[in-house]
């Protein structure tokens, strides 16, 4: 891959995209900030090295128009908190505004665009607005994993028109991920549950072939249609929205023994205390394990930082669909051009 440590940005406009995409209540605000801490070496490391730092990034899904909740402003309160330096936001992310600002920066300057998905020509990876994103920078870098399997314009199309390169979050993301599928340590347990089974089965037939166990709870856990002697689905109570005890204990004991755990989704409806008790027991096992654990999606870091159990986990991806797609098929659309 080729990353922003082989290039020189000393005083270049750095075009990084992140992936910013935080959840916000119904005010727009922040109620966790878990990726916007992850992109701050990369931030920081470009600002070391004297560079322009331009930050792209999308927010929720306003699908091609403007929503003003969904504005990048707290996102750029957050990042002063974090960088303890000014920031420059842009009332837009092209046109004449943006290249005057652009224009006009300094190195080690912050300038942050408005959210990409404004404009439906972002989601459509529209040929013309990748060019018009491109040309404010003089190198692309793409450190959003979390949105790397989105053949979107600021994560594809851009990268036909400018030098392209994988940011420091974006390595780390792969390099991991890429050791769980190539030497894990066995036996490696894949957890999985949630409520989109069409999300999920790629993974957990990928996890059949190269796991040791894989199991199933959460809502897919009764849209599971085959058998494996790999494969351990989970008996649900209560409606469906929690795992029963005996699962509990089958699950712990296999969690017990592992060498590696990748989990994603969690095992019931756990934002209902009368529901939580199977991902809470899990959560808690699967981090009390010797096991190299990686997490991933957003409901399953909302389910460890709720029972403070954040610091417990060797690896906290930022992704949720992309960890999902690149544990299944081992590539992204985002990350073909900056191999
Ligand atoms: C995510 O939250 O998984 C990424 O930011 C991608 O967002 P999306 O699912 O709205 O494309």
């Amino acid at each position: 891959m080729k990353t922003i440590c082989d290039v020189d940005v000393n005083e270049k406009k750095v075009l990084l995209r992140c992936d910013l995409n935080c959840p916000v209540n119904e005010k727009g605000e922040i109620t966790d900030d878990f990726r916007i801490r992850k992109v701050i070496p990369t931030i920081e490391y470009l600002l070391s090295k004297n560079a322009k730092v331009i930050l792209m990034s999308h927010l929720d899904n306003p699908k091609g128009k403007v929503i003003e909740k969904l504005r990048l402003t707290n996102i750029q309160e957050k990042l002063f908190e974090y960088l303890d330096l000014s920031i420059l936001k842009a009332p837009d992310c092209i046109g004449d505004n943006v290249r005057k600002m652009v224009k006009e920066m300094c190195p080690c300057e912050v300038l942050l665009l408005e959210n990409l998905r404004f404009h439906k020509e972002e989601e459509e990876n529209d040929n013309n607005f990748a060019k018009e994103l491109a040309s404010l920078g003089d190198i692309f870098v793409n450190d959003a994993f979390g949105a790397s399997h989105r053949v979107h314009a600021s994560i594809v199309g851009i990268t036909k028109y400018i030098p392209s390169f994988a940011g420091i979050l974006l390595g780390k993301e792969i390099k991991t991920l890429k050791n769980v599928l190539e030497k894990p340590k066995r036996p490696l347990v894949g957890i999985f549950g949630g409520v989109k089974i069409d999300t999920k089965l790629p993974i957990i037939k990928k996890f059949i072939d190269i796991a040791d166990f894989v199991l199933i709870g959460g809502k897919i856990a009764e849209e599971i249609e085959f058998s494996n002697p790999k494969l351990i689905v989970a008996e649900c109570e209560k409606h469906g929205f929690d795992i029963n005890e005996e699962s509990i204990e089958k699950f712990k004991e296999i969690i017990k023994k592992a060498g590696t755990i990748v989990w994603n989704g969690p095992l019931g409806y756990f934002e209902k205390p009368e529901y939580e008790k199977g991902t809470k027991e899990i959560a808690i096992a699967i981090t009390e394990s010797k096991a190299f654990k990686v997490l991933g999606g957003g409901e399953t870091l909302f389910a460890v930082s709720k029972y403070d159990l954040e610091d417990k986990v060797d690896f906290l991806s930022t992704g949720g669909g992309a960890m999902l797609e690149f544990l299944a098929n081992e590539k992204l659309p985002g990350l073909d051009p900056i191999l």
